[in-house]
C-alpha cells in the first residue's frame, strides 16, 4: 500500500516532512534541506531509493513500497566526537519504536544494526552537514523476501511477526523515540545511552565475535563500551583493541 504522508503530517503537524515516490537517497536530500537551515525534526522519506547508502558505502537495499527510508534532521548541542554516541542512541530509538509498533523484541549489534533473531531488519547512518547532523534510518518493514545475496543476514518485521505492519505509524513512533533519546543523550551524557545501549545489545559483553579490519580479522571477546561509545574487544592475542569501525559478526 502506498505510503500516506498526508496522515502523518496531521499527527506530526509541527514537522517539515518531504516524502518522494522515488529518490536516490533521502541522505543526499536532508543534507541539502540542512544545509538551507531547514529546521531540526525535518523528515524526508521515499518510497524506494535508488541509490540508498549503507555504512561503509555499501548499498542499502531500498524495495519500492514495503520498507521505511528516512532521514531526519536533528540539530542539538552534539558535535562530530559525538556520532557514535548519537549512533548508538538512533539504534536505541529505532528498537523502542519497532517494540511500540510491532512487539517485535530487537536486538542491537554495535554499532548500528538492529537485529531479530539474528537477522538485520534496520540499519542506521549517521552524518553531519554542518551542525547538523542527519540521522538515516533505514527500517525493513513488508518485505516478504529479500535479494538471494541478502537472504541470509536480513529479515524483515512482517517475515519476522507473520503480518503487515503500517509504515505510517512506525514513522510517527521512530519520531518521538528519536527526539527522546536525542534529548537524553544531550541532557544527561553518555552514560544514560552506554547503559542502555549496553542492557539492549547481547553484544557489548562476554560475545565471541570477529571483527573486519580492512585487510586484517581481530577476533576476541567482547569487553563494554568505552565513554566515547566504542566497543572494547578482548583479543585472543591477549592485546584490549577499542574497536572504531567495522563490521562486528559472531564467531565461535
Ligand atoms: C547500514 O546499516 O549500513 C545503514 C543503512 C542506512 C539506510 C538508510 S535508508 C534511509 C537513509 N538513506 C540512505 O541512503 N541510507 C539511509
Amino acid at each position: 500500500m502506498q505510503f500516506d504522508a498526508g496522515w502523518v503530517r496531521t499527527v506530526l503537524p509541527e514537522r517539515r516532512i518531504e516524502w518522494f515516490p522515488t529518490i536516490d537517497s533521502t541522505m543526499r536530500e536532508a543534507s541539502l534541506l540542512a544545509a538551507a537551515g531547514s529546521p531540526s525534526g525535518t523528515m524526508v522519506g521515499a518510497e524506494e531509493q535508488t541509490a540508498g547508502v549503507g555504512r561503509y558505502g555499501r548499498a542499502w537495499h531500498s524495495e519500492c513500497g514495503t520498507g521505511l527510508y528516512v532521514s531526519i534532521v536533528l540539530r542539538n548541542r552534539l558535535v562530530a566526537g559525538d556520532l557514535p554516541l548519537m549512533t548508538l542512541a538512533l539504534g536505541l530509538a529505532t528498537s523502542e519504536a519497532i517494540a511500540k509498533t510491532t512487539d517485535l523484541a530487537c536486538d542491537l549489534r554495535w554499532p548500528n544494526d538492529v537485529l531479530i533473531q539474528s537477522k538485520k531488519c534496520a540499519g542506521i547512518l549517521t552524518q553531519l552537514e554542518g551542525s547538523a547532523i542527519i540521522a538515516g534510518i533505514g527500517i525493513n518493514v513488508n518485505q516478504s523476501s529479500f535479494p538471494e545475496k541478502l537472504d541470509e543476514i536480513a529479515t524483515s518485521l512482517r517475515l519476522m511477526s507473520g503480518r503487515l505492519h503500517s509504515r505510517e505509524q512506525l514513522l510517527v513512533e521512530l519520531a518521538a523515540s528519536v527526539d527522546s533519546f536525542s534529548a537524553l543523550l544531550e541532557k544527561e551524557g553518555s552514560e544514560a545511552i552506554l547503559a542502555m545501549f549496553s542492557r539492549a545489545s547481547s553484544f557489548v559483553y562476554g560475545r565471541r565475535v570477529a571483527v573486519d579490519q580492512g585487510d586484517s580479522v581481530l577476533r576476541g571477546t567482547t569487553a563494554g563500551l568505552n565513554a566515547s561509545g566504542f566497543l572494547i574487544l578482548d583479543g585472543d592475542d591477549g592485546r584490549q583493541n577499542v574497536i572504531l569501525a567495522g563490521g562486528v559478526r559472531p564467531c565461535s
